[in-house]
Parts: C-alpha cells; structure tokens; sequence
C-alpha cells in the first residue's frame, strides 16, 4: 500500500502533483473563469464579505497564513488568520458579513471545530476547506470545498498542505472574480499558471537528491533556523514545523525582517539557516531586503541553505548550500518553495533514526481540544 516507498511520507509528497492537479480539476472552465459551483454561497452573498477569517491549526494554519497575502491582494477584503484553539476564547468580532474559512485536512480537528461553532452561532458564513469527504468539519459548515489530496496517511501534512493552497487560491481568485477587482487579468494570468503549477512542483521532486544529501549531512545538528518573508515567512513557518515532529529538531521559523529584533543572536558558528528567497522579478525590494539578511547572518558563521528561483544570481554568493525552485508568480511561491523542505525533514528523520509515519507523541487528526 505504500507503493513501492519505505514510508507513506515519501508515497505522499511524490503524489504532490497529482494532488495539486486533481484539486484544480474541473475548477476552470474552458473560457479560463473559475466555476465552484459547490461552494453554496451565492454570487450576492459573497458580494457582501467585508472580512474574511481563515480558522486552522498546525500546517492547516500555515496554509491559512499564505491565503491572507493572497485574498487581500486580490480581493481587497480585510483577512485575519487565527490559531483555532484561540479564536474563540477572544470574544472576536464576527457578524453575517464575515466569511469564515476553517482548513482541516482531516474534518476532525476538534479546535478548528470548535472555532467554525462559534463563527456559525455569530452568524457569519463558513467555508471549509477540507480533504476528507462527510467528516464533521464539512457536514457543520455552510459550504465546502474539498481538497482532492486522496487520503494522507503519515502523520506529517504534505500533499493536503500544497491541495489546501491549491483550495485557497481557488478561493481567493474567485472572490477576487466574483467581485470584479482591478485585479481582473492578473487573476486571469494566475488561473493559468496554477493550471501548470502541477507540472513545476514535479519538476522539484526531479531535482530533490542534493536536498537529501545535505540532510543526512546535518544529521547530528541541534538547532535549524528558518527564514523567509511575505509568502516565504508561512513557508519557513512550516519547514519548522516538519522538522520538528519528523527529527525532533530545535526548529524555528522567522520572519527575517524580524532578525534584528532578536533571533539573529542565536546565530553561532556552522548553524544551519535555511532562507526561502522571494522571486527577484516584480517586488524586487524584498528579494534585495533578503540578500542582504543572509549576507549578515553568514557574516556571523551561519551555514546558508538558500531556497531560490533559477535565474536568481545575486543570492549565489552567500549560499553555502543552492535549492533551485522554479519560476513561479510570488503569491504561487509556497507551492514549489514547501516541497525541498519536505523532503529535508523527512530525510533527517530517517537519519536520525526516527519513525517517519508515525512520530513519537503526536496524532493524524487531534480530536481533543
Ligand atoms: O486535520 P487538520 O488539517 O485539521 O490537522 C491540523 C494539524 O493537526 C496538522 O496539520 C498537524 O500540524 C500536522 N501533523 C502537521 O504536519
């Protein structure tokens, strides 16, 4: 059943451009618009949005980080992302004009259930994005957009995490449709690159070999740092994440514009730093902003692992170790930039010794709060 891999991780990040196809098919018609006919929130209804509020946990709730970037940019909608466990302990501020967006993979998460109770009792409108058909999630929302990921069995999110991206775009792009934003031919510019976007995170998995080898390399290291900014920072976020549950690791993501207000003293000598590097093509101010973070942090003895776009030559110089990614647009970023970190953390877990399916404490779906 694993399909020929040693683990259902390796099974389900190779079925990445599977899942990232299936979850778009069927969702763009011939004419290049988006038809969700099963989100059963009318046209009018989402007119009406003033604020979107994405609830999840865990990698649900980096996918709901990356979102944000996206369905303030082109729908202009005010979009607050929150940990589920604690939305609803903070009395937020929610009426039938707020769309919440609750992400599970599994539908049974009970916080992230928890949360979407207490939005529907305000009154607002739930959307779930979820990849498990008929779980509680979907039946207690008000609408639903299934991830088409197929079951994921390892405990670590990889292949539901770039189907729930997939989903958030999806919806970002068609709100941004439905409304008719100044955005009209960027978003029908992205429809067709995610329509390719399956075929550029297969052309990541091709390249994965010198990713592996480093990971064995960094097999005896404590501490792995994580940088990155705008939709690189949820990036780095969940590359934390992975190599926490899957090695056991000190792992921690920032945002580098936040290195100088403290993590950058924990950088020593020979400590591994990986840094997801924004497209230097468009808002080429934060690619400039990030080249000149890893020059300070390898500066001060870090060991650069550097995530970049090929054709990115200003980074080569302080990269000790090069991950190429392919040339996508900014916002579509996290779909290529996630998968080497994927594959990082779970080669370190084997490594190191560790079960990959099924990490020591934790659970595939925490159906306690
Ligand atoms: O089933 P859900 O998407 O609601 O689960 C949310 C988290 O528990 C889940 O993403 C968890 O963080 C994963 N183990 C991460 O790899």
């Amino acid at each position: 059943e694993k399909g020929g891999y040693d683990y259902f991780m390796l099974k389900e990040i190779a079925e990445q451009p599977k899942a990232v196809a299936d979850t778009l098919l069927g969702r763009i018609d011939v004419s290049g618009d988006l038809t969700l006919d099963e989100v059963r929130i009318s046209a009018s209804e989402l007119r009406e949005v003033d604020k979107v509020v994405i609830v999840a946990c865990g990698t649900a709730f980096h996918a709901g980080l990356i979102a944000k970037y996206a369905i303030e940019h082109w729908t202009r909608i005010p979009c607050e992302v929150e940990l589920a466990s604690e939305f609803r302990y903070r009395d937020p501020i929610l009426d039938a004009r707020s769309l919440v967006i609750a992400i599970s993979q599994s539908g049974e998460t009970m916080d992230t259930l928890m949360a979407l109770r207490h939005a529907r009792e305000q009154g607002s409108k739930v959307l779930a994005i979820c990849n498990t058909n008929g779980s509680t999630i979907p039946r207690e929302s008000d609408a639903v957009l299934y991830t088409h990921a197929g079951p994921e069995v390892a405990v670590a999110s990889t292949k539901a995490f770039l189907t729930q991206l997939v989903a958030c775009y999806l919806v970002a792009l068609y709100l941004g449709q439905v409304r008719g934003t100044k955005w009209g031919d960027e978003i029908r510019a992205v429809i067709r690159d995610l329509a390719e976007i399956s075929g550029e995170v297969e052309r990541v998995l091709e390249t994965m070999e010198p990713v592996r080898a480093l990971a064995r390399s960094l097999a005896d290291k404590n501490t792995v740092l994580f940088l990155g900014r705008h939709v690189g920072y949820p990036v780095a976020l969940e590359g934390a994440l992975k190599l926490k549950e899957l090695a056991y690791m000190h792992a921690e993501g920032f945002a580098a514009g936040e290195l100088k207000h403290g993590p950058i003293a924990l950088i020593e000598d020979d400590l591994p730093v990986v840094v997801v590097v924004p497209s230097p093509r468009g808002r080429s101010v934060l690619h400039d902003k990030i080249v000149s973070n890893i020059q300070e942090i390898r500066a001060r003895g870090a060991r650069t692992i550097v995530i970049a776009e090929e054709g990115d030559e200003a980074v080569v110089p302080y990269a000790d170790h090069l991950i190429r990614i392919p040339v996508t647009p900014t916002l579509l970023q996290p779909l290529v930039a996630t998968v080497p970190l994927q594959v990082f953390a779970c080669e370190l877990a084997t490594a190191r010794g560790n079960e990959v399916d099924q990490p020591r404490n934790l659970a595939k779906s925490v159906t306690v709060e």
